[in-house]
């Protein structure tokens, strides 16, 4: 299973913040934003990640996170020359991909909530079936998102976030549903063969809701629903970014653990050794993250 982190975009709905960084590297909190979806990856057991940002902003990310052997992963780097749509994450990463399963998160998108792991592996086994797994997420205004329309397949409480998909809309004026389609999405191999089939719409963009239609069409397009136990942020906005931040800093004070480092989840899975997470503690010195990752090594934190 291979994995992409498409952190490119102009994102000029952040200026003049964004106008000589990436979005993806301003502070969520405590810790630059890239760290939430790589976590988020991470989670979902994927060692192979290929993160995709504009020619600006990829040798930045890779200042940051490197070769990710700081997370017992490997990490690579390919550059998106124009924000053409979330769909020519798979024309650029196809190499990468090679004939893989293969899950893509969009640099912005936060996720936070027990059982993530859980569902992320069904997605996960879905996609090693040739099944491609979308998540839906309640929201106010979905006209402003791509959109699912959708039936419960199962009265069973515990089947009640899997749900039949019978269609998907990008910006709908008129929304079938209130759940937005998030920016996390998981595919089968042939991905990429797939995506060479996505016309350009409307507004230019190869559309990842095209994507979606198709593998539809083939009935082989899955959905899960994220409920009241799950929040999910993208942080493009200022208001969305302040949100983002306000949400960490409060579950980190309430819970007085840092969430989304990187280094634990690799550590918690055995991908890094207490000498590896040692160097990092001392690398990230006498910041609170720092402090963290000490907790961590020392046995205080557990879980
Ligand atoms: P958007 O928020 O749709 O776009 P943007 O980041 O360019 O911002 P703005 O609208 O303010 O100009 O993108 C969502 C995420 O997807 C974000 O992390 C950037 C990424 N993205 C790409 O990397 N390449 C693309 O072609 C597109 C459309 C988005």
């Amino acid at each position: 299973m291979k994995g992409i982190i498409l952190a490119g975009g102009s994102g000029t709905r952040l200026y003049p913040l964004t106008m000589v960084t990436s979005k993806q590297l301003l502070p969520v909190y405590n810790k630059p934003m890239i760290y939430y979806p790589l976590s988020t990856l991470m989670l979902a057991q994927i060692r192979d990640i290929l993160v995709i940002s504009t020619p600006e902003d990829t040798p930045r990310i890779r200042q940051l996170l490197g070769d990710g052997s700081a997370f017992g992963i490997n990490l690579s780097y390919a550059v998106q020359e124009k924000p053409e749509g979330l769909a020519q994450a798979f024309l650029i990463g196809k190499d990468f991909i090679g004939d893989e399963p293969c899950a893509m998160i969009l640099g912005d998108n936060i996720f936070y909530g027990n059982g993530l792991g859980y569902k992320l592996a069904r997605a996960s086994e879905a996609a090693k079936k040739g099944e491609a797994t979308i998540f839906g997420y309640y929201v106010e205004d979905p006209e402003r998102f791509g959109v699912m329309e959708f039936k419960r397949t199962s009265p069973k409480r515990e089947n009640a976030e899997s749900v039949k998909v019978l269609g998907v809309e990008e910006k709908p004026k008129e929304p079938k549903s209130n759940y937005a389609i998030v920016g996390l999405y998981f595919y089968p191999s042939g991905v990429s063969d797939m995506a060479e089939q996505v016309k350009p719409s409307a507004r230019g963009e190869l559309e990842i809701t095209t994507l979606n239609e198709m593998y539809l069409k083939e009935d082989r397009l899955h959905a899960q629903l994220l409920g009241r136990g799950f929040t999910w942020l993208d942080a493009g906005t200022f208001y969305s970014l302040r949100r983002a931040t306000n949400f960490v800093c409060m579950i980190e004070e309430y819970q007085g653990m840092t969430i989304s480092a990187p280094e634990e989840i690799a550590y918690r899975f055995g991908w890094i050794d207490d000498e590896k997470l040692r160097e990092s503690a001392e690398k990230y010195g006498k910041s609170p993250y720092g402090e963290h990752l000490r907790a961590v090594l020392e046995g205080k934190i557990v879980l």
